[in-house]
């Protein structure tokens, strides 16, 4: 069964957590052994890479509007004679050097996938592929009735807003993977996951979209909610603030502090944007669905939160990584005012849309788990858990993601693609 918060297993295959780069490579090494048997009889063109990438593309660049054998010959002249940047032997040479790359500022050529120096970022690729759906495939009848006669006012006040959270956020989420994040990697085994990323959470807005035509809401004034209401607009604030400061084309990650604020920033997206506004963020819905109410949105967002957790823990691994490489010590006291300023707009979040509690859940509640969910993240970030002794309110919540997805079949359409056949969520 995939654990859909630590997909690899890296806690039970590794007790011992990775803590040098020595011990990361060795890891990589051994999950390399695979890929490489499957390498030996390609042919394909040395590259020595011995200059940062962007040079390697811009020399590619000066030969793309010639015909493939143009290319080549200009490959030939201007690598090899002139610059010596490239040493084209034969056309049956080694492959890049796995040591040549590196999370960001690396040399290898990002357009050669193996060998694999990060083979858990492949894995995740084909994990994010065993989660496929769309949001027509989901019954959304019932939610229809639910909302219409069912709900209260405070429970469609809930439900509302947490949809119009979610709209934006989801695409400032599309926004930092796709445009700030992805661009600064030089494995191409991690931009391949990012790109799945970027496809997911463009998903994620059509399956809100398809929520809020469904039920028949006001689409530009839901779309327009985190304009105008202060609880809402706090916190995709703080998150564009992080998103603006490293979707910068002169950003340089040779530089410490530039570096520090990009892995600032990713942490915060994977580990508090994903990985607790997100996980936590579907709670008040899910809370409906355990009442048997607006079941349809709810399996929609079960399918979202499988998502979420990957690219949460994924990220998280990245971050590790670059750290790691870079040999990084973030200063403590903006990791701390990192989690404050998250968790001041989480209650202000929390108290707007649960200004009254539902039936089951409350906006201490949803503080309470945000505070549980955030030392789970600070632990698996390696950073000291920020509210210690956080209770885990609702224990229900991990199961949503968990979850298998067996159907009703009088309720909705048979959901579980399985692509190879070979998926088995127990
Ligand atoms: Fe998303
Ligand atoms: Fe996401």
């Amino acid at each position: 069964m995939i654990n859909w918060d630590d997909p690899l297993n890296t806690n039970k295959k590794n007790n011992k957590p990775i803590k040098t780069l020595t011990e990361s490579y060795a890891k990589s090494d051994v999950l390399n052994n695979d890929f490489q048997q499957q390498e030996k009889s390609v042919e394909i063109i040395e590259i020595e890479a011995k200059s940062p990438m962007a040079k390697t593309v811009d020399n590619f660049q000066k030969t793309a509007h010639n015909d493939y054998t143009n290319a080549d010959k200009a490959i030939n002249n201007e690598h090899y004679h002139s610059n010596k940047k490239y040493q084209k032997t034969s056309l049956n040479i080694e492959s890049i050097k796995v040591s040549d790359k590196s999370v960001i500022n690396g040399l290898a050529d990002v357009n050669q996938l193996a060998p694999f120096k990060y083979p858990w970022a492949w894995e995740y690729f084909l994990n994010a592929n065993k989660n496929h759906w769309t949001p027509l495939d989901i019954n959304m009848a019932q939610d229809v009735h639910d909302y219409q006669y069912s709900l209260t006012d405070t429970e469609k006040h809930v439900y509302e807003n947490v949809l119009a959270y979610l709209t934006t956020s989801d695409i400032l989420a599309m926004r930092n993977i796709g445009l700030a994040v992805m661009e600064k990697m030089t494995a191409p085994e991690l931009q391949i996951y990012q790109a799945r990323q970027v496809y997911e959470e463009a998903l994620h807005t059509w399956t809100y979209q398809h929520c809020i035509e469904t039920i028949g809401l006001d689409q530009s004034e839901i779309y327009n909610r985190y304009r105008v209401v202060p609880a809402i607009n706090a916190k995709i604030q703080l998150a564009n603030r992080r998103l603006n400061s490293i979707l910068r084309s002169d950003i340089d990650l040779t530089n410490q502090d530039e570096l520090n604020n990009f892995i600032m920033a990713y942490s915060f997206f994977a580990g508090i944007f994903e990985g607790c506004w997100f996980y936590n963020g579907f709670t008040p819905i899910f809370s409906l669905q355990r009442r048997g109410l607006m079941k349809g949105t709810s399996e929609q967002l079960q399918y979202i939160m499988r998502d979420e957790v990957l690219h949460a823990s994924f990220g998280i691994r990245v971050v590790k990584q670059i750290m790691l490489e870079n040999e990084v010590t973030l200063d403590p006291k903006a990791i701390r005012a990192m989690w404050d300023e998250s968790e001041a707009a989480e209650i202000g979040y929390a108290q707007y849309i649960l200004k009254d509690p539902i039936l089951g859940y409350s906006a201490k509640d949803h503080i309470e788990q945000f505070r549980f969910i955030a030392n789970r993240r600070a632990r698996q970030l390696g950073f000291k858990e920020p509210f210690p002794g956080a209770k885990n309110c609702t224990p229900w919540l991990d199961e949503q993601a968990n979850m298998r997805k067996e159907k009703n079949f009088f309720e909705t359409r048979v959901t579980e693609y399985q692509t190879g056949g070979a998926l088995d969520w127990d």
